[in-house]
């Protein structure tokens, strides 16, 4: 297990015991990002497993670091056009992706997902004119997947979510999230001996 360090949320050491404190779920929803980059996100949060960014003003990935466990990312209404491929190389065990709301032009931007293995759902804007075809050239393009925008492709609505995701309207202090300004953060505590 690693400690944070630099992201200094917290790291208390004695002589035989270290308390560790990992990021496993970030929400930053509405906290806008500079120029349209990622910026403060950095490989401290290697635990994350859900991370929110809907509505930041996000134009790019290029900064993401390696996310290993990162399986759910919302990145709805934000303004990227292209550039998905830098999601498989650093979130790789990602099963879950939103990206409705933005400003990609046609299907060759998703093109950047099919090394995503790992992708089991995913939600993008509808093309509104030819939907059934649209929505059979996407799970052409990504035989990976099993819903697109919460339907696979017999139709059948996903499942419900395990239940671990923190509802972004919901404005108490949940178990072990701590909001932080506007963001919620959700930590694992861990302990390690050391002799
Ligand atoms: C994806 O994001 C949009 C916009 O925020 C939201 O309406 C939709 O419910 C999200 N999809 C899922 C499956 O949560």
């Amino acid at each position: 297990m690693q400690c944070l360090g630099d992201a200094g949320v917290c790291r208390l050491c004695h002589f035989v015991l270290c308390v560790c404190v990992q990021v496993v779920e970030l929400l930053l929803d509405s906290c806008l990002s500079a120029d349209g980059e990622l910026e403060g996100l950095s490989e401290d949060f290697s635990a994350l497993e859900v991370l929110s960014l809907c509505n930041t003003g996000l134009k790019s990935l290029s900064k993401l670091p390696s996310l290993p466990k990162l399986k759910r990312l919302e990145l709805s209404d934000n303004v990227l056009t292209s550039g998905l491929e830098v999601l498989a190389e650093k979130c790789p065990a990602l099963s879950y992706l939103n990206l409705s709301g933005n400003s990609f032009k046609d299907l060759s931007a998703f093109k950047g997902l099919q090394k995503l293995s790992s992708l089991q759902s995913l939600d993008v804007d509808e093309d509104e004119e030819d939907e059934e075809s649209w929505r059979e050239r996407v799970f052409e393009l990504l035989p990976q997947i099993c819903f697109l925008n919460g339907f696979d492709q017999d139709h059948n609505q996903a499942p419900d979510d395990d239940g671990d995701y923190v509802e972004e309207d919901d404005d108490e202090e949940e178990d072990g999230g701590l909001f932080l300004g506007r963001a919620l953060i959700r930590i694992r505590i861990g302990f390690i001996a050391i002799v």
